[in-house]
């Protein structure tokens, strides 16, 4: 079941959360749109897609490392809704200036993992704390945040890439853990983590070399699918974490 009303895309400069909110924008004529990221001024595609859409897309900024951001949001949020059908947490970090996906232990830093658990763990459990609030209604919603294969311990056969591997399992136990408590005061909210495949974005552009060219997705693609999942969902898989074809992901 498609969801209506409005939505939340959380990280949506570029990569799969800019292609989110365009597929969003297009799919849903009378939906409306909250795109937050870092510097909205400077998310020009952002910005041509709000003045395609007239009225329907607001972008906000929010840092995720910043609580008083992710609460500052919050409010401007408030002040255009009093719900929202879908939150999706897409901000992620795999790499950044000075520092990659670690290969061995001696490759460890503290700074490099502080930052990835900061955006790919601590981010969406802050949303969910400024944000739950707006998914207390009657409605159907969604609360997804984008997680990767990686983060399951049952599937970790090769090691490496601690700061990325330890956040996304941390933040699929946040997943798991917001739904536990969604299930009391927001009991229609479906609380999910998604895997978007292995996406053509800056994320994997450093690693695309090992990748078979078939099972390199657009971004279009890949959001298509996770949209097709997104609208599959039902009240049992809570807590759970799915890949984009809608299989899932042992934890
Ligand atoms: N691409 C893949 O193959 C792949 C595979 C598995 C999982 N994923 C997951 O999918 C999600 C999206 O990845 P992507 O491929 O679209 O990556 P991307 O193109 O590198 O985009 C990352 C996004 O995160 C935002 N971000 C980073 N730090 C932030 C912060 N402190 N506050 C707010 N936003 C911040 C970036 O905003 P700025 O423009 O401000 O930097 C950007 O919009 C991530 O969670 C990633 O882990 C991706």
């Amino acid at each position: 079941m498609q969801l209506g009303g409005t939505s939340l895309v959380q990280g949506a400069s570029r990569g799969i959360g800019l292609e989110l909110v365009r597929q969003l924008l297009e799919r849903q004529p009378g939906g409306r749109v909250i795109a937050t990221c870092r510097r909205p001024d400077d998310a020009a595609e952002l910005q041509e897609l709000a003045a395609q859409h007239p009225g329907r897309l607001r972008a906000i900024a929010l840092d995720v490392r910043e609580e008083t951001s992710i609460a500052a949001a919050a409010e401007a949020v408030a002040g255009e809704t009093e719900q929202l059908e879908l939150i999706l947490n897409v901000a992620g970090i795999l790499h950044g200036p000075g520092f990659g996906p670690e290969k061995k232990l001696a490759q460890v830093e503290p700074e490099p993992l502080r930052h990835a658990f900061e955006v790919n763990a601590f981010g969406p459990l802050l949303i969910a704390k400024h944000f739950h609030d707006f998914l207390r209604h009657r409605k159907r919603s969604v609360f997804a945040s984008l997680s990767a294969r990686v983060g399951s311990i049952s599937d970790n056969r090769l090691g490496g890439w601690y700061a990325y591997r330890g956040s996304k399992a941390a933040q699929n136990m946040f997943t798991k853990n917001i739904s536990i408590e969604l299930a009391r005061v927001a009991p229609h909210a479906i609380v999910v983590g998604l895997h978007p495949g292995t996406v053509d974005t800056g994320l994997s552009k450093p690693f695309q070399r090992n990748v078979p060219e078939t099972q390199l997705l657009p971004p279009s693609k890949s959001v298509a699918a996770l949209l097709r999942v997104i609208d599959s969902l039902e009240p049992d898989d809570s807590g759970k974490i799915f890949d984009f074809r809608g299989k899932e992901i042992t934890p």
